[in-house]
């Protein structure tokens, strides 16, 4: 089976497959509800702490385990630890995939929603975004055919691929949304009344410090750099022998923390700004809760020229964000099943698409469902994987096999 593996072309497309991975839905809504409940810049600092002192170490191991077993996420331990209980951390991962795809496809959704409804042009004729996000809230039919759409996309790729499918995408897509988000974050920073948000997201207070800010930075950590399942195993399994894994994980954690910062830098200045009572923004900001980045962005477009075309270009390459994040996860999942069980990729595909699709249902109708998959997944999952693969790198693999292959 090894010799079948594909690896990825060039060194860019490493950098931009697991960015790919990394940059989604998780930068662009989930860090900002994170922050604005963490209490702005205490929780940014508190995070960026994270990254450094887990987030990079933990995905340089993962590269390891990937490319020196050259397996899916279970039999990598599999492998190197062979007759060892060390398999189940492997498969912790796999099951941590799922349940983030069980909520994350939902959020999918939510941005297709949006996208059809920027087209349509009723976004630039609204004035009240929170009833109208409330509105497909209340609505699981609307919600479930479009994270059944999101889904067979994802699923699609996954059947057509690794190389075609993630590696050109990656390398288009990424740098197009940057752009977009720095010509969103000047407008935003532009506008009268910004610097409240600027304020909120860069002073420390420590009024707003929370005793749960340490473990919510960690879970928003792990779940925006995709570390602690072993999703960064399995790209490390298609890395070449000449990749620098180090190297590697400074920029992919650089990268994905720059675009989650200008995702605030957006945000917060167009909430402060945009909002009549600024003395209870803050309050308002926390009860946005998963709804923030629907809420507020598009009041930020109508405030620019040709708001409708903004808001289109934002939930289309919001979308191909978090495609590229969903083909990373269905993809931990399905060679799991691909390699482990022998089942042909197509069916393994359609096993995963199916089970993600009634979590997907069930969280569609039930708001805490969907928190609870959450939090599982991003506060105890992701950082007790992110725990014993450190400790099977630091403590179990061989010191010498574990030194090489980061220096090289
Ligand atoms: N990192 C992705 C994001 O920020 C989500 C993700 C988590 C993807 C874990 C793969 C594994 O949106």
């Amino acid at each position: 089976m090894n010799e079948k593996r594909v690896t990825f072309a060039s060194k860019i497309g490493v950098v931009a497959a697991a960015a790919g991975s990394a940059v989604g839905l998780g930068n662009i809504w989930r860090f900002p509800s994170q922050t604005a409940d963490g209490g702005g810049a205490i929780f940014i600092l508190v995070y960026i702490g994270c990254i450094l002192f887990f987030g990079i170490p933990l995905m340089v191991s993962e590269f390891l385990v990937g490319r020196s077993s050259r397996a899916n996420t279970a039999g990598a331990f599999h492998k190197l630890a062979p007759g060892t209980p060390w398999k189940w951390v492997g498969r912790l991962g796999v099951l941590t995939g799922f349940v983030i795809m069980g909520f994350y496809m939902v959020v999918c959704g939510w941005t297709l929603d949006y996208l059809i409804q920027a087209v349509a042009g009723q976004l630039h004729t609204e004035t009240d975004f929170a009833g109208r996000f409330t509105a497909l809230q209340n609505n699981p039919l609307r919600q479930i055919v479009w994270m059944i759409a999101f889904t067979l996309l994802t699923a699609f790729f996954i059947i057509s691929g690794v190389k075609k499918g993630i590696e050109q995408s990656a390398k288009i897509l990424m740098p197009m949304l940057f752009l977009l988000l720095l010509i969103l974050a000047i407008r935003a920073i532009t506008l009268e009344g910004a610097s409240g948000g600027l304020a909120f997201l860069f002073k420390p207070t420590m009024e707003h410090v929370k005793p749960t800010v340490f473990l919510d930075a960690m879970g928003q950590a792990f779940f925006s750099l995709s570390i602690g399942m072993g999703c960064m195993i399995t790209y490390g399994s298609y890395f070449n022998n000449h990749t620098n894994l180090t190297k590697t994980a400074i920029q992919v954690s650089v990268l994905d923390t720059l675009v989650a910062i200008l995702a605030g830098i957006i945000i917060f200045p167009s909430a402060f700004a945009l909002t009549a009572n600024s003395a209870t923004i803050v309050d308002e900001l926390v009860a946005g809760g998963p709804g923030l980045l629907f809420i507020t962005l598009p009041g930020l477009f109508n405030q620019m020229p040709a708001s409708m075309v903004w808001a289109a270009m934002f939930f289309c390459l919001l979308a191909l964000a978090a495609l590229t994040s969903t083909i990373s996860l269905m993809e931990v999942v399905t060679l799991y099943i691909h390699e482990e069980y022998l089942l042909s990729r197509r069916k393994s595909t359609l096993l995963v698409t199916a089970g993600v699709i009634v979590l997907g249902i069930i969280s569609s109708f039930s708001s805490s469902f969907f928190n609870f998959l959450d939090i599982t997944s991003a506060k105890f999952m992701l950082p007790a994987g992110g725990f014993f693969i450190c400790l099977f790198v630091g403590w179990y693999l061989d010191k010498k096999l574990v030194h090489d292959l980061s220096m090289d």
